[in-house]
């Protein structure tokens, strides 16, 4: 399933549908609805135990996945625009909501993911353009933890310059 050829075709989801997915603490799935299955062209088997990465497309800038991973690891919810990659290589863009799921003792013990269709406008007007210069920058570099460290950066600096935050710019939109 890995090496698949990231296609110019996007693939689209009803606005009233969420993708819904839960991983364990590492973002192995344990859990993906009838959506997730049908826009990103897997069965339920083959994405039970699979790392979340599966539908990781080659846009995404490295930094938005240290934002979201440093964000609910820390016990914080996020809202994040993601595009990801179905089987065959066509491409969806979401509004993902990731939340930490606890036990009783109040532990980390998983994650939860909803996903709506976002507004195309402020994909293609905002998150798209930001996102490229952000892994533009990340190609700059060989080495992926430079990638990521120069990346992360990049889009925290570009985000101060305009005196917001990720969490701040998303809720603006
Ligand atoms: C609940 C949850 C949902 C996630 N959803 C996505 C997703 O839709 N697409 C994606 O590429 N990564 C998603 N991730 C992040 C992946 O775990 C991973 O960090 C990302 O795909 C980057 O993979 P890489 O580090 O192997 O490049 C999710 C993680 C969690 C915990």
């Amino acid at each position: 399933m890995k090496n698949i050829a990231p296609t110019d075709h996007e693939v689209f989801f009803p606005d009233h549908d969420i993708i819904v997915s839960k991983t364990d603490v590492r973002g192995r799935l344990a859990y993906a609805n009838q959506t997730f299955c049908h826009v990103a062209g897997y069965s339920e088997e083959e994405l039970l135990g699979q790392p979340h990465s599966i539908v990781r497309h080659p846009d995404m800038p490295r930094a938005v996945f240290k934002l979201l991973w440093d964000t609910i690891a820390e016990g914080r919810e996020i809202f994040a625009y993601v595009k990801n990659m179905a089987r065959r290589g066509d491409f969806y863009w979401v509004l993902a909501h990731v939340t930490p799921s606890y036990d009783e003792s109040g532990k980390i013990i998983g994650y939860h993911s909803n996903r709506r269709v976002p507004r195309r406008d402020v994909v293609q007007q905002t998150i798209a353009p930001l996102y490229a210069a952000v892994l533009q920058e990340e190609g700059n570099h060989k080495n992926g933890q430079q990638a990521l460290a120069v990346g992360f950066n990049f889009l925290v600096d570009v985000l101060k310059s305009k005196n917001t935050t990720y969490d701040a710019l998303i809720f603006s939109l």
